[in-house]
């Protein structure tokens, strides 16, 4: 019996990579039925100011072809809660990276009325999308 009904988590996953299918992978060990919030070009641009270079709908796409998967939906605002509003969920995943976070601080109060948990797994070190970019700008890497 897996601890948890349904269960959601988010990002950009762009250039995806083995962080990425590490937490997926998490994710569904914990729940029957998980979904992703995969978040939009507009979302990306508006807080990070740069575009992702795989566009949403060939991440979604992406995200939703791993087996882990069950759902995928947009993320078009950073507001958890309003995602809950839309599926709602008994858990929430997330990597470590974001714990003490004031973004994750306040979803926790905000989830603790409501009854929703939110799992934080480790981080995998070594690689992450923005390591990618910096490994293919430095040439360490042939293309
Ligand atoms: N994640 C992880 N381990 C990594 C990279 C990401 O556990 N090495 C987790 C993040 O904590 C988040 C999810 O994967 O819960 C999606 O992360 P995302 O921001 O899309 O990927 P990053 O590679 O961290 O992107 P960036 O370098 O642009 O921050």
């Amino acid at each position: 019996m897996k601890p948890y009904k349904i269960g959601y988590t988010t990002g950009v996953f762009d250039l995806f990579h083995i962080g990425h299918l590490n937490i997926l992978k998490r994710a569904k060990e914990q729940c029957n039925f998980l979904i992703v919030g995969v978040s939009t070009d507009e979302l990306v641009m508006n807080y990070k100011k740069k575009s992702p270079v795989v566009p949403f709908e060939e991440r979604k796409a992406i995200v939703e072809g791993i087996r882990y998967v069950d759902m995928v939906i947009p993320q078009t605002n950073r507001d958890k809660f309003s995602a809950w509003e839309k599926v709602s969920f008994d858990v929430m995943f997330v990597g470590d990276d974001w714990k003490g976070n004031p973004l994750f601080n306040e979803v926790e109060k905000d989830f603790n009325k409501i009854g929703v948990e939110i799992v934080y797994f480790p981080y995998t070190k070594g690689i992450s999308t923005t390591e990618l970019k910096y490994k293919i700008k430095s040439k360490e890497t042939v293309i």
